[in-house]
């Protein structure tokens, strides 16, 4: 056996080395996690470092173009890396992985032709086979980017115990809206809800291993439909209030929902059910209802701010969080007045937002009327600087308040620890370690932009 872990057709013997870098969202995250358990039974350990892997993973974005580039400088280092290995006598295997594999997959063995693997978000489940593919071919790439048959779910192994106190947990996949700008449906393939049954087997599972906290993963997580234990399909709403009899779940969290799927179900859920938490990350988009219908999102500005004042009655005290898009084609100064006016109008705790990017075969890219690149820039400028201002007024509003935290992890100093409110911020505080998976009220003493900094109540200290 020669140094550099893998050697043609037979895995070795001794621990080979996987290495695999997320990018995008915690889709990816979580089909991170459950790849390397894929990977586990053929004796793969994770490293922290890509040149020190006998296999390399890459597992991609591709939601706007900026992702792209990231990938191929990411790619064209390890290459090095790579070649090294190689004059050692070693193989190391190259894959990617991901939304961008799947859409893109022949570009990246045209410009990275070092790659020896491109697999698609619905086919990680066939590593093990597709890992022994490239050890046996003489120098051809292995490709699978079709869409299964069967769901992937049904064929990965049981989640092995959580290393923490949250856990993301993927209920639902894949999307049918469309939306003009995205890529999603192409690159995840057509809507996917999980049975109920595999997903209270799998937050059971992280329950007992110390998660207190899940947040439910699903590209339209809210149409979330799964066939449930009464045969019937159960909405969301139906879906947390059953996990909510979990003991040992504290609090449960879904994301990322779509206007249209919020139905009464979820909303009278945040109404009943203690452990869902008060923060939605609910995407508008655009604030004007002629860009909406352009981005072939089903709703009007002023169907959004109705669903938000259904989901305020039903708790008072829920906070909001957004995707924004600036300067989708044809997106004039009026439309982006409108997105300002239903952000000053709603307040948002938390947003995200991005300059619309053309992605190729999305039916907005070959729209004309496209924006300009300093147009986009100033208008993203202008709301960025609203919603970093409602987001730090959010957090100044919670000084005074306690608020129960759920301790997660150690600080950066010593003898600090980090937690969440319910509305996903940062605390930090000053308690012992194993308080770790503890919620408690914390004193809110101070906000930044980001986080916000407490102390344990009198009588929960020690
Ligand atoms: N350009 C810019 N932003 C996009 N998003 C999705 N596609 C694009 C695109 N082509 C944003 C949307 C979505 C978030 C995940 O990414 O706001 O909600
Ligand atoms: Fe993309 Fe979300 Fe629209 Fe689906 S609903 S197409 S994932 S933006």
């Amino acid at each position: 056996m020669k140094e550099g872990g893998l050697t043609g057709g037979r895995a070795s013997a001794s621990a080979k080395r996987v290495f695999i870098k997320t990018y995008g969202c915690q889709m990816n995250v979580y089909d991170s996690a459950r790849m390397f358990e894929v990977l586990a039974p053929l004796g793969f350990l994770p490293v922290e470092k890509p040149d020190k892997a006998d296999l390399d993973i890459f597992n991609t974005c591709h939601i706007r173009e900026k992702a792209d580039e990231k990938l191929f400088s990411e790619l064209g280092t390890i290459r090095q890396s790579k070649m090294m290995n190689a004059r050692r006598g070693g193989k190391m295997i190259i894959a990617v992985g991901g939304c961008m594999a799947q859409a893109e997959g022949a570009e990246i063995l045209r410009r990275a032709p070092f790659v020896d693997l491109v697999f698609g978000p619905q086919n990680y489940h066939l590593l093990p086979e597709l890992v022994a593919q490239v050890l046996r071919s003489r120098g051809d790439r292995v490709v699978a980017t079709d869409f299964p048959a069967e769901p992937k779910f049904d064929h990965l192994p049981e989640t092995s115990a959580s290393q923490g106190v949250t856990a993301f947990l993927t209920v639902q996949e894949g999307c049918d809206k469309f939306c003009s700008f995205c890529v999603v449906p192409y690159t995840r393939g057509a809507e996917y809800s999980r049975p109920v049954a595999q997903v209270l087997a799998e937050a059971a599972r992280a329950v007992c291993s110390g998660v207190r906290e899940i947040t439910l993963l699903g590209q339209n997580v809210n149409a979330y439909h799964g066939e449930g234990p009464d045969g019937r399909d159960w909405g969301l709403g139906d879906l947390v209030r059953r996990l909510a009899e979990l003991r040992g779940l504290d609090r449960i969290r879904y994301t990322t929902s779509h206007p249209h799927d919020m139905d009464d179900g979820l909303i009278t859920a945040h109404r009943d059910v203690p452990q869902l938490m008060p923060f939605v990350h609910l995407p508008v988009q655009s604030g004007a209802t002629r860009i909406l219908s352009a981005m072939n999102r089903p709703y009007t500005a002023d169907a959004y701010r109705r669903i938000v004042d259904r989901l305020r009655s039903a708790r008072s005290d829920l906070a909001l969080s957004s995707d924004f898009i600036v300067g989708f084609p044809g997106e004039s100064d009026e439309d982006f007045e409108a997105t300002i006016d239903l952000v000053e109008e709603i307040g948002f705790a938390q947003a995200f937002s991005f300059k619309y990017s053309p992605r190729p075969g999305t039916p907005a890219a070959s729209l004309c009327k496209q924006i300009p690149e300093y147009v986009k820039s100033d208008r993203l400028t202008v709301l960025q600087a609203l919603l970093e201002r409602q987001q730090r007024n959010f957090n100044n509003g919670c000084i005074g308040r306690t608020l129960p935290v759920l301790l997660e992890k150690p600080g950066r100093h010593d003898g600090q620890l980090v937690g969440r409110s319910p509305y996903l911020q940062s605390v930090h505080l000053v308690a012992a370690e194993r308080r770790i998976g503890e919620v408690i009220p914390v004193q809110i003493l101070a906000a930044s932009a980001n986080s916000l900094t407490g102390s344990l109540e009198e009588s929960m200290a020690g």
